[in-house]
């Protein structure tokens, strides 16, 4: 390593912060790859050393969702690289494994060189990497380089990690030294380092970036002496359980956790890459949502009876589990089974557009926005009518009192009524 090191543009300055929540530094058991082609007269062109793994959600045997790690395996092949030009793009290509590969094509203009596509093939052939897959074969996933452009000349370094979304995988890098368009055969020392390196100007990245990684990253504060900046609503979300072929659970929310082991830090879920799981029953039932980038929440429901003939539905347990999105091993998980929230009469559904706090424990609270919850008792895939959280007990209780008791009122003057007529027409006939 050391100046030898040079680095590419590929990469780019993603979601740093991320990692830094996610205990990014360490050791991983992966290889590094190193690419160094060189031209006709026997120059390096282009350089590439990198560590990179990929997580990949795929679709099991039983139809559930898993996600796997895949790693680089210790045979790294890098045929199809080439060196590029004005108007040829240079490729860093590698291939690795049971059939899987990774490349990047990189075009330039008179001043910069850019990453252009990312493309990632895996094999779920591989039995080793996807055990239960349902589908078997290669599945080859396409992304645009979202890094900026480097200056020719200039080597990208980036020591920290950071990563790539694209359909159902998350791609990570770090340790990366990367050029393309390399002068006179050698390496330059000029570096250009990315936002993950640089902490204190990660604030200023151009916004294009906040769009390509709304999902995960962006709401996490850049820097630690910057204050967490507030974070937009969540999306919502829609989310259903079958039990056959009948939908047996409904869920709509947008949610939001708020994870605050030294500062508070807001992370959005995301419904587009949020998987449901869990399962239905008579007395419990529980919905459990992965959303692709290492979190996991579950909530589990349970019937009580307020009384011998009112049975009610209500929140018992929230857990929310993170994982390290780079081993997946897990960095913490919270849990409140003592919850009493969001009762509604069973055969109903649960209404709260408005945001409510679920308090897990004392470094996690989830947030829910625009939330209607089914959890038994579904009917033809519908909810049913929803109780509002603005309407609470007692306010739906009162005009029942107070009308049971005028109509008890009204029995009890009734029949006081007809008991007083009949005395005196008694009365009368006697005299
Ligand atoms: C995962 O990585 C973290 C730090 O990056 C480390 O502390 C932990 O031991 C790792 N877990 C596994 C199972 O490799
Ligand atoms: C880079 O690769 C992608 C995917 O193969 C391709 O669509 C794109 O045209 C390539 N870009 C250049 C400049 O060759
Ligand atoms: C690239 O160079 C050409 C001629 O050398 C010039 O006309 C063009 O404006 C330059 N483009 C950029 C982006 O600098
Ligand atoms: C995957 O494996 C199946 C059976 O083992 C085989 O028929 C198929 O050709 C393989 N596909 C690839 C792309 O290797
Ligand atoms: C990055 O590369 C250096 C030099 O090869 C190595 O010592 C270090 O452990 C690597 N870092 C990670 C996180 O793998
Ligand atoms: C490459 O070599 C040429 C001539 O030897 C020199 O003019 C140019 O500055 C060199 N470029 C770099 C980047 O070293
Ligand atoms: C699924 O639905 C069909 C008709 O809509 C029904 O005949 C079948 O028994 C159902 N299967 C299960 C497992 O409920
Ligand atoms: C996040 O949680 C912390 C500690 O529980 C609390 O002080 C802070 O106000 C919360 N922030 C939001 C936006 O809920």
């Amino acid at each position: 390593m050391g100046p030898r090191r040079s680095a590419a543009s590929s990469c780019g300055r993603l979601l740093l912060p991320l990692l830094l929540l996610l205990g990014a530094s360490g050791f991983f058991q992966s290889y590094a790859v190193e690419v160094d082609i060189k031209d006709a007269s026997n120059a390096t062109c282009l350089y590439a050393d990198w560590m990179m793994r990929f997580l990949i959600k795929y679709e099991s045997n039983n139809g559930d969702y898993k996600t796997t790690t895949l790693n680089l395996s210790s045979s790294v092949t890098h045929n199809g690289s080439v060196c590029g030009n004005d108007t040829q793009a240079a490729l860093v290509a590698v291939q690795f494994g049971e059939g899987h590969s990774w490349s990047i094509n990189i075009t330039k203009n008179n001043e910069t060189y850019q990453g252009d596509f990312i493309t990632l093939t895996y094999n779920t052939n591989d039995t080793a990497v996807f055990p239960d897959a349902k589908r078997k074969g290669p599945i080859t996933v396409l992304v645009r380089d979202p890094s900026r452009p480097i200056q020719l000349n200039t080597v990208f370094v980036c020591h920290n990690s950071f990563v790539i979304e694209a359909e159902n995988t998350t791609q990570i890098f770090w340790n990366v030294t990367m050029q393309a368009f390399v002068q006179n055969g050698t390496v330059s020392k000029k570096e250009s380092r990315c936002p993950a390196d640089t902490p204190t100007s990660a604030p200023t990245v151009p916004p294009t970036i906040a769009n390509v990684t709304t999902a995960s990253a962006t709401t996490l504060s850049p820097a630690p002496t910057t204050a967490p900046k507030p974070v937009e609503n969540p999306d919502t979300g829609n989310y259903s359980l079958k039990s056959g072929n009948k939908t047996c659970f409904l869920a709509t929310v947008g949610l939001q956790l708020n994870v605050s082991q030294e500062k508070p830090l807001l992370i959005n879920i995301n419904p587009k890459t949020t998987v449901a799981d869990g399962a239905c029953g008579n007395t419990t039932a529980t919905l459990k949502l992965n959303d692709g980038n290492s979190t996991l929440i579950g909530f589990t429901f349970a019937v009580k009876n307020t009384s011998a003939s009112v049975q009610k539905f209500y929140l018992r347990e929230v857990n929310v589990t993170l994982l390290n999105r780079l081993n997946g091993s897990v960095i913490s998980s919270a849990d409140n089974s003592n919850l009493s929230k969001w009762d509604a009469f069973l055969g109903s559904s649960y209404m709260c557009r408005k945001e409510q706090t679920l308090q897990i424990n004392e470094n996690v609270q989830v947030h829910t926005f625009n939330l209607w919850i089914q959890p038994f008792l579904v009917e033809a895939n519908k909810f049913a009518t929803a109780q509002e959280c603005s309407l609470d007990d007692d306010s739906i209780l009162i005009p029942i009192v107070v009308g049971a008791a005028l109509a008890v009122l009204i029995a009890i003057i009734v029949v006081a009524y007809i008991i007083g007529r009949r005395k005196s027409y008694a009365g009368y006939q006697t005299l």
